[in-house]
């Protein structure tokens, strides 16, 4: 079979381009490795930017979303036993809204009527400085097939195939490792806060989030190689209640857990975010530490960049978007992965150095106190305007 756009990934990237060029007139086919249960299913991020909701409103894809989300106006930041609130939408003039990544994907898959094939498997790129590229796959059914394009979006995740398909020697790795991991839970209780709560503590840094009224989602910063059966229920509630513990009256409510997994923490990037007539975007090119509540976000930004180019291509052949795909992502991906680090460093203590953890307490004071770092930290959090 034949197809303007190839997508590889049922991802946010995937389905938001796959929208994105329906809106506009362009043919694609989205290929997914995964099952449609195991995507809607797969628990991530929960931080839209006011950029991503509205982007999801015009392609009319948000009812659900409107009706369901939490609208926040402000994060605390909590430290020596002591809450700090940073008002987002006072200082940066957006809210944030509080949606699951999950919902996103079940309203983006619910309402797309064109080719979406799941559970495909032996996915390979081929032909990619050629005209014509390919995709050569074996479908549900166990039946090899072939796709051609005139030009592919590689939106498979970090660990996908469109990466690995450009040949040694074209991209640079820019890349970082953190002592640290993530232990998210889902847990069938209320919030005990109206906003999300960053806590540093010398226990390691904790995270109180949510996805409704009645769920809560935290996290605990744990080591890279932390095993799960080491973490009864009762050790995670308490492991949480000691490090988001405070000087004012404040207290967790608990409940059954829901799904929990640990998830490793990473920078990575990697430049160009093209090759050919391949076009990597989100996850596939670029990985920042969840702490900024960013990955989802700038998977969004990449596609919309990636669908006005390819909307100025068809339109009249006009290349240069195209060209400058990569330049023109890059300039965003690169603020999110200073923000992204500059709070991941902030907030998580490695415990051994007194003078690191003397410089976190110091530049917390600094952001919560002044107005000045204040906004900019708010001004990161909410999120640009997207290109
Ligand atoms: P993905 O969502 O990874 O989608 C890629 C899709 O491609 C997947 O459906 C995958 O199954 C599919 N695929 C892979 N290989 C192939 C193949 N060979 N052929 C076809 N399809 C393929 N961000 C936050 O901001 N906060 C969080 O709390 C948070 N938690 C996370 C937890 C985990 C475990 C992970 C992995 C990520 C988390 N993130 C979080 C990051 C955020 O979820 C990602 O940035 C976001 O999902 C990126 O979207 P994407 O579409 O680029 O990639
Ligand atoms: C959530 C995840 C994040 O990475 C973050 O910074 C804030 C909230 C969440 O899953 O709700």
């Amino acid at each position: 079979t034949r197809t303007q756009v190839g997508i590889i990934g049922a991802g946010p990237a995937g389905l938001v381009l796959a929208h994105l060029l329906r809106q506009r007139g362009i043919d694609c086919v989205v290929l997914e490795r995964q099952s449609r249960s195991y995507v809607e299913a797969r628990i991530r991020a929960g931080v839209l930017e006011h950029g991503t909701v509205d982007l999801l409103t015009s392609l009319g894809l948000a009812d659900r979303l409107h009706r369901e989300r939490m609208v926040h106006h402000g994060i605390e930041l909590l430290f020596e036993r002591t809450a700090h609130r940073i008002p987002l939408t006072e200082l940066a003039g957006r809210e944030i809204t509080i949606y699951g990544q999950h919902e996103v994907v079940k309203d983006l898959i619910a309402a797309w009527d064109g080719p979406l094939h799941f559970s495909v498997s032996s996915v390979a790129l081929s032909g990619l400085s050629s005209g014509a590229p390919f995709v050569s796959y074996v479908d549900a059914a166990g039946v090899a097939q072939e796709l051609v394009c005139d030009v592919i979006a590689g939106c498979d995740g970090f660990h996908g195939v469109s990466r690995a398909a450009i040949p040694p020697g074209v991209l640079t790795v820019h890349q970082r490792d953190y002592p640290h991991a993530w232990l998210g839970i889902l847990a069938q209780a209320p919030p005990s806060s109206d906003e999300l709560i960053y806590a540093h503590s010398p226990r390691g840094f904790a995270l109180h989030s949510m996805r409704s009224p009645a769920v809560t989602r935290l996290y605990l910063q744990v080591r890279p190689d932390e095993d799960l059966d080491e973490w009864p229920d009762e050790r995670i509630w308490s492991e949480l209640r000691a490090r988001l513990d405070r000087d004012d009256a404040w207290e967790l409510a608990d409940g059954p857990i829901l799904e929990r997994s640990v998830a490793a923490m990473r920078s990575f990037v990697v430049s160009p975010m093209q090759y050919g007539r391949l076009f990597l975007a989100g996850d596939a090119a670029h990985i920042v530490p969840p702490t900024g509540a960013k990955g989802l976000n700038l998977a969004v930004a990449d596609v919309k960049v990636l669908a006005d180019a390819l909307t100025s291509w068809y339109a009249g052949g006009d290349r240069a978007g195209l060209d400058a795909y990569s330049a023109t992502c890059l300039r965003r991906v690169w603020r999110v992965q200073h923000f992204s680090w500059w709070m991941t460093s902030m907030l998580h203590p490695t415990g051994d150095d007194p003078f690191d953890l003397a410089l976190q307490l110091s530049q917390l004071r600094y952001v919560t106190s002044s107005r000045a770092a204040a906004t900019s930290l708010a001004e990161n959090y909410v999120g640009f305007p997207f290109p």
